[in-house]
């Protein structure tokens, strides 16, 4: 349980509900039993997969607070809510990759799991009416979405990020191919990592049977989500220093 209340809603996304509390600084995030792709054309209810992200992203950002890398979370009160700090969100999602999948791969018609020397950094604009497009760091801050300050702290956070995720997915036996994350702008006017880290928002690959066990596995209709989702989080569980 927790001495916060929630109070109003906020915003509704495509997975998650955010509500204010009676702190102006915390809000409350609710995980829905809902998975959507491209753009919300695809949409699902699916029993279990709110409460697996919640605690996927829950164990995730307090292992990267534990390393130095500064974020929203602050805690987890039951199995479908957390509590976050309040921040600005900055409309842009910034993806890493190691390895080709996904938009790259056929953007450049290349090698399936192609893996990179260097990762790959991109941003894109988020906007549903635009269906998120590419947008480079001098785009971005004509259209003022962050300053060049900013769009370097944000790619440095995700090398960061990226070189923790790799080694916990690698202690799953697992391959990190890419992620998704997003920014926000505390009440302190810093920028920090936000929104969710999950299989929803990872390509994960079992480094043994090569097989997907992210949103892939929807996005494809390869089969059941759910219990793909579960096997992160028994992995995750068992991963020892996470
Ligand atoms: P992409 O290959 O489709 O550009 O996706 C790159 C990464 O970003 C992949 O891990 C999936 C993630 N992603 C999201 O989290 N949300 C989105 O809306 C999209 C398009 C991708
Ligand atoms: N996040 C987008 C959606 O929910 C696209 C995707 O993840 O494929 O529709």
């Amino acid at each position: 349980m927790t001495e916060y209340q929630k109070k109003d809603l906020l915003y509704k996304g495509k997975a998650k509900e955010m509500f204010t509390t009676n702190d102006p600084d915390v809000i409350w995030v609710h995980y829905m039993d809902q998975v959507t792709a491209f753009n919300g054309k695809k949409k699902v209810q699916m029993s279990g997969k709110g409460q697996t992200n919640c605690k996927i992203s829950s164990l995730i950002f307090q292992d990267l607070a534990n390393h130095g890398i500064t974020n929203h979370f602050i805690k987890q009160i039951d199995s479908n809510n957390m509590l976050v700090k309040r921040v600005k969100i900055i409309e842009l999602e910034t993806v890493v990759r190691n390895f080709a999948s996904g938009s790259f791969e056929k953007k450049f018609a290349c090698e399936h799991l192609m893996k990179f020397e260097k990762p790959v950094q991109e941003f894109w604009f988020k906007s549903d009416e635009l269906n998120d497009p590419f947008i480079n760091d001098s785009q971005a801050i004509a259209l003022k979405v962050a300053n060049e300050d900013q769009m370097n702290q944000m790619r440095a956070i995700a090398l960061k990020v990226n070189d923790r995720l790799k080694e916990i997915f690698s202690e799953m036996n697992i391959d990190l191919v890419d992620f998704k994350v997003e920014f926000g702008i505390d009440s302190d006017n810093q920028l920090i990592l936000a929104d969710e880290i999950s299989p929803d928002s990872c390509r994960l690959v079992d480094k043994t049977t090569r097989k997907s066990l992210d949103k892939d596995v929807f996005r494809k209709g390869l089969g059941e989500l759910v219990p793909v989702y579960e096997e992160i989080l028994k992995r995750l569980e068992n991963v020892e220093e996470v």
